[in-house]
């Protein structure tokens, strides 16, 4: 069977809404995870102008499932991305409104915050994608993974960020020291393309479906087609020449937050400080390269 026969969902969709560039080259893994798995609850913990987020509400739209997609974020920045605009989230809020008014709920809350508004074993999918340091995501698994269902799935964006790539300050980055201690304990798969994947099986009663798509993409053919697909959703943006907007400052973070990189740059946790947080090392896809540069040198000034 060719990729194509394989991944139907991957193969046949495009996305929708393309609004920034960071996580776009998993949205084609993402059709094709929520195609098989049709999960109820979708969560996300950091959804700022809705690039996966919409990819998730477009293919359980398009799989014609009955699931709900949560999107939880404060819409106010951090301490890299800088403070936004209250038109962030109203673009956002205007979208969801019109595009998925049955199947999308924006959740304007921190996350710790949120959790308490969904029951224990209620979500189906959870996507991991706020505050990238070991101490935030540790955070956001552990509050979180009471909430999710037996035929519980994680993401995990980020895992991929490496020094060799980003320069010194990718080892403050914690997503690849958090995902590893995790997976020996679960079933899982990961990809290294578009900042990295990372696939985290936690349910005590996975669908079967699911467990053949994380045997699936660990053949090489599986990770080069997603790559590909990926590659092509990301050339795509790039084709658009979508302006990025610029964020004011936030907290002590100094001056305009520049946005095209902001999202690799290593993001705070309230109050503490970013030379205190921890990292780890990641590959980046090479047309990512210059904007994940300009963000780490930004970052360097910044703490400097
Ligand atoms: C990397 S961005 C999310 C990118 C998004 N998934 C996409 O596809 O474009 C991280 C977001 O998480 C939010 N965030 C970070 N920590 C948070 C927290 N503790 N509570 C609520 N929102 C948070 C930020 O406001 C920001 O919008």
């Amino acid at each position: 069977m060719s990729p194509e026969q394989t991944f139907p969902l991957a193969a046949r969709l495009f996305p929708e809404r393309l609004k920034s560039p960071w996580w776009i080259g998993h949205i084609p893994f993402a059709f094709e995870l929520i195609g098989r798995m049709q999960p109820r609850t979708v969560v996300e913990l950091g959804t700022y102008s809705g690039s996966s987020f919409a990819a998730f509400c477009q293919a359980v739209e398009a799989s014609g499932g009955n699931g709900h997609v949560y999107g939880v974020d404060l819409w106010q920045g951090d301490v890299h991305m800088g403070s936004f605009d209250e038109a962030l989230y109203q673009e956002m809020a205007a979208f969801t409104s019109t595009r998925y008014p049955t199947i999308s709920t924006l959740i304007r809350k921190d996350f710790n915050e949120a959790a308490a508004s969904f029951a224990e074993g209620s979500v189906d999918l959870l996507h991991i994608d706020g505050t990238h340091t070991f101490e935030a995501v540790t955070n956001d698994f552990e509050t979180w993974l009471p909430k999710m269902s037996d035929r519980g799935v994680v993401l995990f964006h980020d895992i991929n960020v490496t020094e060799q790539n980003a320069g010194p300050a990718a080892l403050k980055f914690g997503v690849r020291r958090v995902f590893d201690s995790l997976k020996t304990n679960y079933a899982h798969a990961e990809f290294d393309h578009c900042f990295g994947l990372g696939v985290l099986v936690v349910g005590k009663a996975p669908d079967a479906s699911v467990m053949r798509l994380i045997d699936e993409v660990k053949a090489d053919a599986a990770k080069a087609f997603f790559a590909e697909k990926g590659d092509a959703v990301s050339k795509h943006f790039e084709s658009l020449g979508i302006a990025l907007p610029q964020h004011g400052s936030y907290g002590n973070s100094g001056d305009c937050a520049d946005v095209s990189a902001a999202p690799h740059a290593e993001r705070g946790t309230a109050g503490q400080s970013i030379a205190s947080q921890e990292m780890q090392p990641t590959a980046v896809a090479p047309s990512h390269r210059s904007l994940l540069r300009r963000a780490f040198d930004r970052l360097r000034r910044m703490v400097a």
